[in-house]
């Protein structure tokens, strides 16, 4: 297929013809701007963040234990297409801590009555990837917040309209990526902040993770909603738990911006092995699997073929020079890794194990990774403040080591004092949409492809994400009315 062609497929697909492209580069057009940009948005503070939560599979009632242990945080509905799933969280509500929400069940869209409950200010999405930007979008037009799991959208049209709707509504957009709260992400930055590791020059983020036995299981991922995505996309769907952290070490929309990208996926070798591997239980599977939604039946995507080649390698450069490597393989076993890796003029860090090694012009005595004792010199002196302060709490109340418990401390902290969000709607589309950025250059071979600007040039002006905290003051709101934050 020739460039051109190529090329004409991408802005059809974005349904942006006439675009300005870099220099060959697979390009679109920005829509001209309505309203003033978010990148910096504070809303008038809320007295309650009243939660209304929709998806309560493997990862939603997590959520709900979390939301409900933070002090001004309450969570008043709840919705999931099964009944025995809102039953089960409500049930907890009442007996942990006194609540009674609204339950919304039992019809593909009932979580639309719930975000439409006037309670309702904050609505936390933990669905099906298929179902999160209309979500997204309706919370928007009802003019709530909405903050919404990891990836909170696939295509350059759909953030458009998220990012407009944003702007129009005036509202507050968080993709909730945790692990831009964990403790190595939070000491790197820490580290980029105080200028330990020099001028940033490259990163690398990855998400290996072997869910092949996620993917072919009953009752885990509903409708077998990802292993259908698996079948009819390739490229890089699930980036941002890599790339999330990354660009706020390098301000990546915040002062620099992603520009170009290229991508390529080795071939789809994973499935079709493993299947082949455990044929008589996915033939029992298929059996008893006749549900047909997310674009394919249960039987369809149960057999292949997938479209996803194993291994994703995504290669993004900034405006300001940098480089960042971006990898996903959730179907080849291998042990778990975000690799985690942030490199500049005076040292390194990287993570799976952590290692960090400075220049020893910078820092003596040698130039090779820290030893044992070093490093433990370097964590405790760089270690992020709000680990330091809130980081055994966050191991105590728990979601992946307390990085999702930071994370939703600082939503709701900055909800209820009128703060900017860590992560803002460019951000949460930026980070997602290389779902569609690597597809596309992955079905041409690496072509490059260029990054849309969601904030339309705002990023030269929104400002870095600083180190941030929460007040002790807001911890201890709760205990002072005689209650100890628990799940
Ligand atoms: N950040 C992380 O570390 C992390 C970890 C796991 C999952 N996730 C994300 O969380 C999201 C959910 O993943 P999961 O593993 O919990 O999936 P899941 O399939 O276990 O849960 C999804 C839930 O949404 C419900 N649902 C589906 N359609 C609905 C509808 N129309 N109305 C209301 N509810 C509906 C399902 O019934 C199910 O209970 C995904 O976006 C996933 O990527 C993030």
């Amino acid at each position: 297929m020739s460039f051109f062609s190529t090329r004409r497929n991408f802005l059809k697909a974005t349904g942006l013809a006439g675009a300005a492209t870099l220099t060959g580069a697979i390009g679109c057009k920005a829509p001209a701007r309505k309203h003033p940009h978010v990148g910096g948005l504070a809303c008038e503070p809320l007295e309650r963040v009243n939660v209304g939560v929709i998806g309560l599979g493997m990862r939603g009632p997590g959520a709900v234990y979390r939301l409900s242990a933070i002090p001004g945080t309450h969570v008043v509905a709840l919705a999931d297409l099964f009944k025995t799933r809102v039953d089960k969280a409500a049930k907890w509500l009442a007996e942990n801590k006194g609540g009674t929400p609204r339950l919304f069940a039992g019809e593909t869209d009932a979580w639309k009555r719930l975000v439409e409950d006037p309670e309702v200010n904050l609505v936390y999405i933990a669905s099906p990837w298929q179902m999160h930007v209309e979500m997204v979008k309706h919370a928007l037009e009802c003019g709530k917040h909405v903050a919404c799991e990891v990836p909170m959208v696939f295509t350059v049209e759909d953030c458009w309209d998220i990012v407009n709707l944003a702007e129009e509504k005036r509202r507050h957009c968080m993709l909730l990526e945790n692990c831009c709260y964990g403790e190595t992400e939070m000491l790197a930055l820490n580290l980029v902040r105080n200028e330990i590791l020099g001028t940033l020059v490259h990163g690398e983020g990855a998400y290996i993770h072997d869910l092949r036995g996620w993917n072919f299981r009953a009752g885990s991922y509903e409708g077998f909603w990802r292993l259908k995505w698996n079948a009819q996309h390739t490229g890089n769907p699930y980036a941002t738990h890599g790339l999330g952290p990354i660009c706020q070490y390098m301000n990546v929309g915040r002062g620099d911006q992603m520009r170009v990208l290229t991508a390529m996926n080795s071939g789809g070798f994973g499935f079709p092995e493993y299947v082949k591997a455990h044929q008589a239980d996915i033939d029992a599977l298929k059996a008893k699997s006749d549900g047909a939604k997310y674009g394919m039946s249960d039987k369809e995507a149960l057999t292949g073929p997938w479209a996803q080649g194993d291994m994703c390698t995504a290669i993004i450069k900034t405006v300001n020079g940098r480089t960042i490597m971006v990898q996903h393989d959730t179907t080849s076993p291998r042990p778990y890794t975000r690799i985690n890796l942030i490199s500049g003029t005076k040292g390194i860090l990287k993570d799976y194990p952590l290692q960090i090694a400075l220049d020893p012009k910078y820092a003596a005595p040698h130039l090779g990774w820290a030893s044992d004792a070093e490093l433990r010199k370097l964590v405790a002196q760089y270690g992020h403040p709000l680990w330091k302060q809130s980081g055994e709490l966050a191991k105590r109340l728990g979601g992946h080591g307390g990085m999702d418990f930071l994370m939703d401390l600082r939503l709701s902290y900055c909800l209820q004092n009128g703060l900017p969000l860590d992560i803002n709607v460019y951000e949460s589309c930026q980070w997602s949409v290389l779902a569609e950025l690597t597809e596309t250059s992955s079905k041409h071979d690496g072509a490059p492809v260029e990054v849309p600007d969601f904030t339309r040039g705002a990023w030269k002006e929104i400002q870095p994400l600083g180190i941030e905290t929460v007040t002790d003051d807001f911890l201890n709101k709760d205990a002072k009315a005689g209650q100890q934050m628990s799940v």
